[in-house]
């Protein structure tokens, strides 16, 4: 049988004169590198199945390796290790397709554990793949909702997709599923076999913007070496998603609204007439009404985009749908992190509840994939979320007076009052884990306890 060849990148000559005779000893091939650059050289070179990969390393950093190495070949498995409380960083990793990370100092046999295991999940991914392209169809993504705004949405949704509506406005605050209603509508609708194309009007300059979405001959300017096809063009039959339509500039608009009138264009510098036939969906967090006050976007556009307006409810205003798409992000992110976690404790299900979410589903979705590449059990708790989520406390819930900060409010407090709410806290946001609470609030665990009995925590 193929011996799985290991790289290790460590610094430290101790790490890796280690691992390497733990791991050679383990029957891996093993190779090592003591700097970044070294290392992404014999990822090349030597093309490991994985890679041990230090965060903290002397010029090119750990995170610039993982990428480094995911572009040039995204199935070598990276693990990285941390200094201990780096979590942040190890986040941002898995984010950036790590399989996962061990903190220093690491127990051999839970690393041995760790890198067995991901070996062998790999192998089976890699064959799920194979079979997933052979099968691949467009199909519409999941929209998950059940609150009567979400409701009210798929019917309208659904309508739009079947009709022959050609422009769609979709109108919400950032993170809300814009793009993702967009997609819905696109491979919901007759031209799903054909192309969905995005793009996103405030990135690209308004002068690159026109040859993007119309095209150019060859010649048309300097830069313009040959013929280009724009998105329009492209897309035929299919769909164009104009992203941040709120933000493109006045003369674009006006040529947008041209196009509109009954799609067709000439590319730039060309003669030649073209007609297509593309749904436009375009999608903005602005308030229009208030550009078109401000006179930075047109009314005649703004009328011809939003034949069908749909406006998507921020996540404050459909709360009963938090937990669903809570527990369906934990699916998501257990299967990409090969983790089996079955859900949220009650704690943490009612933190999520009570907080604002100003960021909407996408803040959502973020606070669950960072819990689940912390969380290490079957259930998500209050720990595994971000401070600020965790610390909110809901005013209906809350009878002792608010801490602001540290600052003393004029009617004064009661310190023993404001002393006992912060051992409740603690107590709440490590679940009652006595020494996780007692270490958020920097005491040992006896001060701590003694507390917990003066408050009447603890008989
Ligand atoms: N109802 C939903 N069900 C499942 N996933 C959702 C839902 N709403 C949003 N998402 C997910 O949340 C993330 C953010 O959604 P999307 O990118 O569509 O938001 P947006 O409104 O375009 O945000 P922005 O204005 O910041 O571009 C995406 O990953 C999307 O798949
Ligand atoms: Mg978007």
């Amino acid at each position: 049988m193929k011996r799985n060849k290991i790289l290790v990148v460590d610094d430290e000559h101790l790490i890796r004169w280690s691992l390497e005779q733990n791991l050679k000893k383990q029957g891996y091939e093993v190779v090592t590198a003591g700097t970044g650059e070294d290392g992404l050289r014999l990822a090349r070179e030597e093309q490991p199945d994985l890679v041990l990969l230090d965060i903290q390393l002397p010029g090119m950093s750990g995170i610039e390796v993982l990428e480094k190495i995911k572009d040039y070949d995204e199935d070598i498995i990276v693990i990285m290790v941390t200094a201990n409380g780096g979590l942040d960083t190890a986040v941002n990793a898995m984010r950036l397709g790590a399989y996962d990370y061990v903190s220093k100092p690491f127990n051999l046999d839970e690393l041995s554990i760790i890198i067995k295991k991901s070996l062998e999940t790999s192998d089976l991914k890699r064959e799920v793949a194979r079979l997933r392209t052979e099968t691949k169809k467009s199909v519409p993504p999941n929209i998950i909702g059940t609150s009567p705004a979400m409701h009210y949405l798929m019917a309208v949704l659904d309508k739009v997709a079947k009709s022959e509506a050609s422009t769609v406005l979709v109108q919400g605050e950032s993170g809300t599923g814009k793009e993702l209603v967009a997609k819905w509508i696109h491979y919901s609708s007759n031209r799903s076999e054909k192309p969905f194309i995005a793009i996103n009007c405030a990135a690209v300059p308004a002068t690159l913007l026109e040859s993007e979405l119309f095209g150019h001959e060859k010649g048309a300017f300097t830069d313009a070496k040959a013929t280009k096809k724009g998105l329009f063009e492209l897309a035929d039959g299919g769909t164009v998603f104009l992203d941040e339509i709120g933000d493109m500039e006045m003369g674009m608009q006006a040529k947008l609204l041209r196009f509109l009138e009954d799609r067709s264009f000439r590319r730039i510098g060309g003669g030649r007439v073209f007609t297509v036939d593309v749904r436009i969906i375009s999608a903005t967090n602005k308030d229009l009404q208030k550009s078109i006050e401000e006179k930075t976007f047109r009314n005649d556009l703004y009328y011809r985009l939003q034949v069908i307006p749909i406006f998507l409810c921020p996540l404050r205003e459909r709360k009963e749908d938090i937990l669903a798409l809570a527990n369906h992000f934990v699916q998501v992110y257990n299967k990409d992190f090969n983790k089996k976690v079955q859900g949220l404790s009650d704690v943490a299900e009612k933190k999520l509840m009570g907080y604002n979410w100003p960021g909407n589903v996408r803040e959502l979705k973020n606070v669950i994939e960072r819990a689940i590449i912390l969380g290490s059990d079957d259930t998500l708790l209050l720990d595994h979320l971000p401070l600020e989520i965790v610390t909110k406390v809901a005013p209906q819930i809350s009878t002792t007076p608010m801490i602001n900060g540290f600052s003393l409010p004029p009617e004064g407090v009661d310190i023993e009052e404001v002393e006992r709410e912060l051992i409740r806290q603690a107590l709440d946001i490590t679940e009652w884990n006595q020494s996780k609470a007692a270490k958020k609030l920097n005491l040992g665990i006896d001060a701590f306890r003694y507390r917990m009995k003066k408050f009447g925590f603890l008989k």
